[in-house]
């Protein structure tokens, strides 16, 4: 006899099955998604089941676990890249004046951009301390779970069609020349000049399973950790505390915060608004 099967049960199954997909990620290629956020995580899994024309997440754990292709493009999907040159301008005029001032006092630091993407927010800042004459004083190490975004940033090359839009972002962030002064446009996109990330360290970097790397005097962190439930976000507060050195800053912008983390108190605010905070201790 067939077993009549209810949206609560259906649901309950896709739950089953998208544990069991992570399981098997996490064995099979050691990533591990078990800690992000459900809802975008359900979304990104249904977005491949089409992309791939199979009907259950069962039917995609098995091309996945035989086929790395399919991996790599789940992981495209899994990571979402949206990203933007001068993205928020606001962070940036903030970070201009209250970040630079704390690197200002270093005669050579490091900051360390986690979730880079394909590099638009790490020319941005390279671009913004280039005009604050810290373009030889600060080392920018730019990572990313993706190998592929990292190898894009690298190369710095972002769509022509964009350039408008970050002309006014850029001035907005106030940016002191002419934007276009920074690339040159070619059939393929616009190419930002490599002066700009020549000291720049571009790495894969996993913020769930790798362990901090470096020291730095100032972490920007935007726009990745929304995607991460509670207790993941708490790690890479911990694995960010334990990256900074005393007055390190650590900028997340407004869509993230380390209030109510349990690193709350490590840190004053040196902005509230765009949530640039200093550690105390
Ligand atoms: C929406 S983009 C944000 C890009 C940029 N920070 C910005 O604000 O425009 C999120 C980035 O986080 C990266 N990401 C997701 N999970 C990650 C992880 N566990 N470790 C490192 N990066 C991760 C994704 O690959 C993606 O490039």
């Amino acid at each position: 006899m067939a077993l009549p099967v209810d949206r609560g049960e259906e649901l309950d199954l896709e739950q089953i099955e998208i544990e069991l997909l992570l399981e098997g990620i996490h064995r099979r290629y050691g990533y591990d998604f078990r800690d992000y956020a459900p809802a975008s995580l359900r979304r990104r899994v249904r977005r491949r089941m089409d992309g791939e024309k199979v009907e259950t997440i069962s039917a995609l754990q098995n091309l996945l676990l035989h086929d790395p292709a399919v991996m790599e493009r789940l992981l495209l999907d899994l990571s979402v890249n949206v990203t933007a040159m001068f993205r928020d301008p606001s962070f940036f005029l903030a970070f201009r004046e209250k970040v630079v001032a704390a690197l200002r006092t270093y005669p050579f630091s490091r900051l360390w951009v986690a979730g880079c993407s394909t590099g638009e927010e790490v020319y941005s800042l390279a671009i913004l301390l280039a005009e604050e004459g810290l373009g030889d004083r600060v080392r920018i190490y730019a990572t990313d779970i993706n190998q592929a975004v990292v190898d894009r940033a690298r190369l710095g090359v972002f769509p022509l069609d964009k350039m408008q839009e970050y002309t006014q972002n850029y001035i907005r962030a106030g940016g002191k020349r002419s934007f276009s002064e920074y690339y040159v446009a070619r059939y393929d996109g616009a190419k930002f000049a490599r002066e700009l990330v020549d000291g720049v360290v571009f790495a894969q970097h996993n913020l769930v399973s790798d362990a901090a790397f470096n020291e730095f005097n100032a972490i920007t962190c935007r726009n990745v950790m929304i995607y991460f439930a509670p207790p993941l976000q708490e790690r890479v507060h911990r694995l960010f505390y334990e990256s900074l050195a005393m007055f390190g800053v650590l900028a997340l912008g407004q869509k993230e915060t380390v209030r109510f983390s349990p690193f709350d108190r490590a840190y004053e605010d040196l902005d509230a608004e765009e949530r640039l905070y200093r550690k105390i201790r």
